[in-house]
């Protein structure tokens, strides 16, 4: 019923943005697709599950001001089926340029030709998909997650370097199928590998958020006695994790570790103040980027196939030093 009731909604949200927006365009003209006129975008966010997620949603709309992009922006409320009808109204609406933060890597292939058929370009943002299409999309915008989860196993394999006994670890994973969450998990395994007193105990999905990281980590600390460390896939779900660890009198910290990414201003306060011990950066400011790509992808310029984002780590001395200029 929830998912009907968000699909309508979702539906009707990307109806009263065209209503407000320049409107349908027609075949030939250059009101959606440049040719010398405003370029019109319809952007597919994944939703409001994060402080990143805001930060990503505010540069997208600032940066399509700033670069005079007519934005019809739809939230997705977290469920691909609202991406999907989000994006096909995007194409009858015959939009000049399609961008979307995918939810998850697969099930894109029937939208995505839908948009190429139409002659409607495609950019990814964010997150990539697993397609077997051909030319579906024009370039992907986003971080390395990979790389982001490697640098959060190389800190702990080093923070533990010397530990005499097993050190076990709980993993706070993204949403299911999502690309970072996978990706993450995938780099992280691979840099703990090298030292084999790691092992993850336990694992699951908090969605992202900060509800869901609290409620995993409450049932972490029941099932499990000694836990020594959270590997949380966001800051969100990390910083839900800080409030059942306290609620179970136990420091953060201290006496359980908590590695995180993202690297936002709340991210950042909590590892300054010594709750979290580390902290990847995930650069949520991808707006000026995508409205730059965008404008020559109309144009008919050759962009590269992928633009990776710069991210960089932090400790507790660095995030201390760095807290006050956070912008997210
Ligand atoms: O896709 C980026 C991830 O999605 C961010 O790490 C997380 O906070 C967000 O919800």
């Amino acid at each position: 019923m929830k998912r009907v009731l968000t699909a309508v909604l979702s539906i009707a949200s990307v109806g009263v943005l065209a209503a407000c927006g320049s409107g349908p365009v027609p075949s030939g003209s250059s009101g959606g697709g440049g040719g010398g006129g405003q370029i019109t975008m319809g952007f597919s966010q994944v939703g409001a599950e994060s402080g990143w997620r805001t930060a990503n949603t505010t540069s997208i709309q600032d940066a399509a001001k700033a670069a005079d992009v007519n934005l019809k922006f739809s939230d997705a409320n977290g469920e691909q089926e609202n991406q999907i009808s989000a994006i096909r109204s995007f194409v009858q609406q015959r939009v000049g340029v399609i961008a979307f933060s995918p939810v998850v890597r697969t099930g894109w292939d029937a939208v995505l030709l839908e948009a190429k058929n139409a002659g409607i370009p495609v950019i990814l943002t964010d997150r990539a998909v697993d397609t077997q299409e051909k030319d579906v999309y024009k370039t992907f915008i986003g971080a390395d997650f990979v790389q982001e989860g490697k640098w959060a196993g190389e800190w702990t394999a080093k923070e533990y370097a010397s530990a005499p006994g097993p050190v076990n670890i709980v993993q706070l994973e993204g949403t299911t199928g999502s690309d970072p969450a996978l990706e993450r998990t995938t780099g992280f395994a691979d840099a703990i590998k090298t030292n084999p007193n790691l092992k993850i105990i336990a694992s699951q999905s908090g969605d992202f958020t900060r509800s869901g990281g609290k409620q995993v980590m409450e049932a972490f600390l029941k099932a499990n006695p000694k836990i020594d460390m959270v590997f949380a896939q966001n800051d969100d779900m990390g910083l839900g994790a800080v409030e059942a660890i306290e609620a179970a009198g136990k420091k953060p910290g201290q006496d359980i570790k908590i590695v995180a990414i993202d690297a936002t201003h709340d991210g950042m306060q909590a590892t300054a103040d010594g709750k979290f011990n580390f902290l990847v950066e995930c650069n949520p400011l991808l707006g000026p980027q995508l409205m730059d790509i965008a404008k020559k992808v109309v144009a008919g310029e050759a962009v590269p196939a992928r633009i990776v984002t710069k991210d960089q780590t932090f400790d507790q001395a660095q995030a201390k030093a760095a807290l006050p200029d956070r912008k997210y």
